[in-house]
């Protein structure tokens, strides 16, 4: 069974594709996620989690919803992590995941997508994200084929600074740069509540027709990126910026 959680649709595209080659079911966790529901799954195939990275390890809420879950039936776990350059040292705190929920774990494979963390980055154009995506499928293709012949994905070989960036630089960045004071929408908002909507952690309140964030974001960027008309802003960080959404 393949389950993902995605912010603005690269780990949603992965997911499917995994799925569509595997013939496997497709979950998105969004909505457990976003009602506070502890998933309960049976699966007689492997268990495959498709997500972001996010300070070079798996979302923390990711991370919960894993480890919330009822998962019976097969014990071997694949984790397919999409990211803007690199997962670090991720696989220490899958393997430490997996270890609590009694899970074999089967490797994870990095996808290079395109970067979605404008709050602090950019996103490439339309022309460059395409590219991207291209040299991504035959990654994905070569995972999906040692998950259907039963085999683990190589394992990953972090270095020195690796661990740095997927332990304390992961805390620091959690606490200190994750945050959504800067959030604001501007007088071109429609009110149309979507921001609130596409948040899965249901941290976007709408007051006097306006998006306010109530201080508990996770950087998704889904707010900002699919805000049909662009009047969501991160401070002066996103202003001119690309947003970015994948929706295929
Ligand atoms: C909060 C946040 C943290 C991120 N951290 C990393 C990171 O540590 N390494 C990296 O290569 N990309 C990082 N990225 C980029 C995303 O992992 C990447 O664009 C991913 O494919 C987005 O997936 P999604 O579209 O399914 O949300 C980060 C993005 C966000 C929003």
């Amino acid at each position: 069974m393949v389950i993902y959680y995605s912010g603005t649709g690269n780990s949603a595209h992965c997911a499917r594709e995994a799925a569509s080659a595997l013939g496997d079911e497709c979950i998105s966790a969004f909505a457990y996620i976003k009602n506070g529901i502890a998933a309960e799954f049976s699966s007689a195939r492997p268990w495959v989690f498709v997500s972001p990275t996010y300070g070079w390890r798996l979302p923390g809420v990711f991370a919960d919803f894993i480890r919330s879950a009822r998962l019976s039936g097969c014990r071997e776990a694949y984790f397919v992590m999409t990211c803007g350059s690199e997962i670090g040292n991720a696989e220490k705190y899958l393997r430490e995941l997996c270890r609590e929920k009694h899970l074999a774990f089967r490797g994870v494979l990095q996808v290079v997508m395109p970067e979605n963390y404008i709050a602090l980055f950019s996103a490439p154009d339309a022309q460059e994200a395409e590219r991207i995506i291209a040299c991504s499928r035959p990654v994905l293709e070569a995972g999906i084929d040692l998950i259907r012949r039963g085999e683990p994905f190589p394992e990953t070989r972090p270095g020195a600074v690796d661990r740095l960036k997927s332990g304390p630089v992961n805390r620091l960045f959690c606490r200190y740069i994750v945050r959504d004071g800067p959030f604001r929408a501007g007088d071109s908002c429609i009110s149309c509540g979507k921001c609130a909507e596409v948040c899965p952690v249901n941290d976007i309140a709408i007051s006097g027709g306006r998006p306010v964030w109530q201080g508990h974001c996770t950087h998704c960027m889904a707010c900002i990126s699919r805000c049909p008309v662009r009047a969501i802003e991160y401070g002066r960080s996103t202003r001119d910026k690309e947003r970015y959404f994948l929706d295929k």
